[in-house]
């Protein structure tokens, strides 16, 4: 009984608004949302909502004339500010269950060193979809929180979030970012470098799912770990016909170095400019590695080898963030500093 009194006045929700996906916690409640941040709308009726998620995830590259899949955040940011809040309303609805939301907290995580009019949009995108309050944390500081790092103490930790749409490299101490940097290089650069190479080695043209499918399957960055090979289907170029090719694990390999070469070199810019003390601490500690390109075989390895210093990959490398800002929102005393 009392727990539903409690949960009636207190559905603060903490959100990890991603360009790949968007994840959602409820306080008291933990993880309720995971979807792709897709949304498929009516390019007829006055770009009406046709589906969001999962849903329209499927239609990407594949809708007919009249319906439009939209991915609204794009390098981490919103491209897309209506249909960004049209998707947010329904998330929070949904993951929610409930719609008055007028007495809730929402804490969001946005990437660190975004602009004042970016940052606006997403408090604004949050704030119409009905909540009382807005509450930012900077994306790093919550995958940090998320992957167990002791971000208050007086030392040294090291995290790599590479999303969708962004790498954030980080070196936090004290509650505060000491070091860090954003590449807008990231998993859609992967996908796009793996088009542009069977483009170039097999004059055939494959869709953005096909290239994710593959560096999920047999996508890796060191030469040490087989990964196997993969037929697959694209348009042929040429004859305009479907043809299938089959790619190795090291065809993918060399289509991705060079944006691994583009993480590594700023890993190591970072650590450049790190203080002495808080470097000797990530010399001991390393680098812990989240977000769903944390998953790209081979790529802690490559980072230790080409940084030095030790690189782990988180349990739940793709929770990270979203844990993160929900651990803050469930203890909100405690990481108040971490907000703004
Ligand atoms: N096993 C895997 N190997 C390589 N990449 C993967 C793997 N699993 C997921 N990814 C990639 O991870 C990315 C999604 O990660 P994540 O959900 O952390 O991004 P995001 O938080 O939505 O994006 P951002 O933080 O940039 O806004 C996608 O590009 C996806 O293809
Ligand atoms: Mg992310």
């Amino acid at each position: 009984m009392f727990d539903g009194l409690f949960g009636m006045f207190s559905q603060d929700i903490a959100i990890d608004l991603g360009t790949a996906n968007t994840l959602v916690h409820v306080r008291n409640r933990g993880l309720v949302l995971d979807e792709p941040s897709v949304v498929a709308i009516s390019k007829s009726s006055n770009r009406k909502v046709v589906a969001v998620g999962h849903e329209a995830k499927e239609m990407l590259g594949k809708t007919p004339g009249t319906i439009e899949a939209i991915r609204p955040m794009r390098e981490g940011v919103i491209a897309d500010f209506a249909v960004t809040e049209a998707m947010l309303k329904y998330f929070i609805r949904k993951a929610h269950k409930r719609n008055h939301l007028i007495r809730s907290r929402l804490v969001i995580s946005i990437p660190a060193g975004i602009t004042d009019v970016e940052t606006k949009a997403v408090r604004e995108a949050a704030m119409g979809a009905g909540v009382r309050e807005v509450l930012l944390i900077e994306q790093p500081m919550a995958a940090a929180v998320g992957a167990g790092l002791p971000v208050l103490d007086a030392r040294g930790s090291m995290i790599i979030d590479i999303g969708g749409g962004t790498t954030d490299i980080a070196v936090i101490s004290l509650g505060g970012l000491v070091t860090y940097r954003t590449l807008k290089v990231a998993g859609d650069k992967m996908d796009e470098a793996i088009i542009q190479y069977v483009r170039r080695r097999s004059n055939i043209l494959i869709g953005e799912r096909t290239a994710e499918q593959v560096k999920m399957k047999i996508g890796n960055a060191h030469p040490s770990v087989s990964t196997g090979s993969m037929e697959l289907k694209g348009r042929d170029l040429i004859s305009g016909v479907p043809r299938s090719i089959t790619i190795t694990g090291d065809d993918v390999r060399e289509a991705l170095a060079d944006t691994v070469q583009v993480m590594v070199e700023a890993c190591r810019s970072v650590l450049e400019r790190t203080p002495p003390e808080l470097s000797a601490d990530l010399a001991e500690r390393g680098l812990v590695l989240v977000g769903g390109g944390a998953n790209l075989t081979g790529l802690d390895l490559v980072l230790r080898e080409e940084t030095g210093i030790p690189a782990i990959v988180a349990e739940d490398a793709l929770l990270a963030v979203v844990n993160g800002v929900g651990i803050v929102l469930e203890d909100l005393e405690k990481y108040r500093g971490l907000l703004f």
